[in-house]
């Protein structure tokens, strides 16, 4: 299993909306998540999906949409602020075990004026 996220950066003005992808390679139905770390601290949950409604809403707004036949779990948010700016994770698991972590994208948000 591994966990691709190809935007290594992100820049977005604030008020803009945001989308971070995330592509996974596992055969079965995966669990996925996503974590965000903010400077200074530890990684945090975000959201997680393991079975049902393909979007899932999460803290702070953000949301996620698990498309299996795209093998994509991209998160996305309406309209950030600049309290987002941060290293986001997407995640895949076997099972709730193994967690493979992709290599992270960092949002910078840019003041708005
Ligand atoms: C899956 O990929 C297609 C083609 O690129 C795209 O139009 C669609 O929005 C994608 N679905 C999701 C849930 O990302």
């Amino acid at each position: 299993q591994s966990v691709t996220q190809p935007d290594a950066r992100v820049t977005v003005s604030e008020g803009a909306s945001l989308q971070l992808r995330c592509k996974y390679s596992y055969s079965a139905t995966p669990y996925l998540f996503w974590y965000v770390q903010y400077p200074r601290q530890g990684p945090q949950l975000l959201l997680k999906y393991y079975s049902g409604d393909p979007v899932v809403q999460g803290v702070n707004g953000f949301e996620a949409e698990f498309s299996k036949s795209n093998s994509s779990f991209h998160l996305r948010k309406a309209s950030v602020h600049r309290s987002d700016s941060a290293v986001y994770f997407c995640a895949v698991s076997h099972q709730g075990r193994y967690l493979t972590f992709g290599s992270g994208t960092k949002v910078i948000v840019l003041p708005y004026n």
